[in-house]
């Protein structure tokens, strides 16, 4: 089965309206130059501008998501938004479990899960984040820790249609090291025939890499058996950094 890549950016808590749109603009006038674009780009800025930047993308073949929701549509959760809030603000993805969210506010595989069923529900893609730390890495327990996140962060319903699998060794992220192409290839690999158990479209399910993803190790990281795109978070705050990496799917 041949499968349309993702290219994503998360942009975590970084930008204001002005350069956000900014951003948005100069890539949106990159991608007009391409006729057919080959791959599927998303960009995953703060909440509080989903609204405006869905706006500006809406007709073109960039889409913006959420980088967090509550698992229920509505009630008393202060400060939390749910999926269905996303949606409505023109969302059509929303990456959840990532390892920041993880860490910073302690979520398990369980609320993973129930939080990638909530932006199902809604309508959107859930982008379900795994990776292991430096500590497992070098206790040999890499495979072992993916398999559990897997199995246990996986929507109930999940289909290749509704779910995005992103691979972010933690050891990765913000710190410009990246695991050899080896060893993505073999996560991804083994990611792949752990979702193989679990549902009956695995082979079309999209599996990205993220983890100091840039212009330079874009190609082959990008280009690895069993990589379907990337999650890229540094390198997707300016068009300049972003767009090579676009390229390499498009
Ligand atoms: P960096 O690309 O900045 O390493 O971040 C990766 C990431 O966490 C994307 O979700």
């Amino acid at each position: 089965m041949s499968i349309r890549p993702l290219i994503a950016g998360n942009w975590k808590m970084n930008g204001l309206k002005g350069e956000s749109s900014e951003v948005i603009r100069e890539l949106l006038a990159k991608v007009s130059t391409v006729a057919n674009p080959g791959c599927d780009i998303l960009i995953c800025p703060p909440a509080l501008v989903v609204n405006e930047l869905a706006a500006l993308c809406e007709g073109t073949s960039i889409s913006i998501g959420g980088q967090d929701c509550h698992p229920n549509v509505s009630g008393a959760h202060t400060g939390d938004i749910s999926a269905e809030m996303l949606k409505d603000a023109g969302a059509s993805y929303c990456i959840v479990g990532h390892s920041e969210r993880r860490t910073d506010h302690g979520e398990s595989n369980e609320t993973v899960k129930a939080k990638a069923e909530a932006a199902i529900r809604a309508g959107l893609i859930a982008i379900v984040c795994v990776g292991e730390t430096l500590e497992e890495r070098e206790g040999g327990k890499t495979l072992n820790v993916i398999s559990e996140q897997v199995k246990n962060s996986l929507p109930e319903g999940a289909t290749a249609e509704n779910t995005v699998i992103a691979y972010e060794p933690v050891w990765a992220i913000g710190t410009g090291k990246t695991p050899t192409p080896q060893d993505v290839a073999e996560v991804h690999a083994h990611m792949r025939a752990e979702l193989s158990a679990l549902m009956t479209d695995a082979n079309g399910v999209r599996l990205l890499y993220g983890g100091s993803v840039k212009g330079s190790n874009a190609p082959e990281l990008m280009g690895l058996e069993n990589v379907d795109g990337g999650l890229v978070g540094g390198a997707s705050l300016t068009a300049e950094d972003f767009w090579p990496i676009i390229e390499t799917g498009i």
